[in-house]
């Protein structure tokens, strides 16, 4: 199952460049350095870094000397104690674990394998969030304090969320808070009333009348109908 579960994601994200997190940090090796792409100057002690992928984008906040504090689920810390162990290259197997059991950790990494390969933007969202912005050094205290194991949730708790806490004080997330409004419009649109109204007849036409077809029938379009 979990075999399976590796190998779809890995081919998924080799057929539409969609890296779930950083889930090929495997062969992260083998990709460019983002400094072999056009001279970028160095990131400060503090910085705001972000990598852009297809649908997530990831964030880290930039300690100097190379090394980045990144928030990453992973299921190694829940399992054991080893440091050395806990501290190498995350897999696809710890990283997808992880994300299910809802086990993270804030570690350091180079600034390579955060990059995987991506360019890195900087201070970005500084424009984006309506707070102030600590200074450098504090942002980078802020995240070195947060070091460890701590629950993930792909929604209320991820990588934005910890380095938006990190430079401006407050957790949030964009990409959670566009996730939300795309769910509202569906729940408010009464189209889906409709569809899953005919997806339950259709079910209950398929699979005959039971009541693990006919109650999510009326329930589901109900539910949808009374929320919109
Ligand atoms: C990021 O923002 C901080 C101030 O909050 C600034 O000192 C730093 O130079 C900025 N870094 C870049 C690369 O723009």
């Amino acid at each position: 199952m979990l075999q399976l579960l590796t190998f779809l994601v890995e081919k998924l994200s080799l057929v539409s460049n969609f890296k779930l997190f950083e889930s090929s940090w495997l062969d992260g090796k083998d990709h460019e350095l983002p400094a072999q792409r056009g001279p970028l100057p160095p990131p400060r002690r503090g910085d705001l870094l972000e990598v852009p992928r297809t649908i997530f984008t990831h964030y880290g906040i930039y300690l100097g000397d190379n090394k980045v504090a990144h928030l990453i689920p992973d299921i190694l810390p829940v399992l054991t104690k080893d440091e050395k162990l806990i501290s190498s290259v995350i897999t696809n197997k710890r990283l997808i674990l992880g994300c299910m059991y809802k086990a993270a950790t804030v570690r350091v990494d180079t600034l390579e394998d955060f990059a995987y390969g991506c360019n890195i933007l900087v201070n970005r969202t500084d424009k984006l969030m309506k707070a102030q912005a600590f200074p450098n050094e504090v942002v980078a205290r802020r995240a070195e304090k947060l070091m460890g194991a701590i629950p993930y949730s792909l929604l209320w708790n991820n990588c934005e969320h910890f380095v938006t806490y990190c430079r401006y004080g407050s957790a949030a997330s964009r990409q959670t808070e566009k996730f939300c409004e795309c769910l509202k419009s569906i729940i408010r649109d009464q189209r889906s009333v409709i569809v899953t109204g005919l997806l339950g007849i259709i079910s209950i036409v398929c699979f005959g009348m039971a009541p693990s077809t006919t109650l999510p029938t009326i329930l589901v379009p109900f539910t949808l109908w009374m929320a919109g």
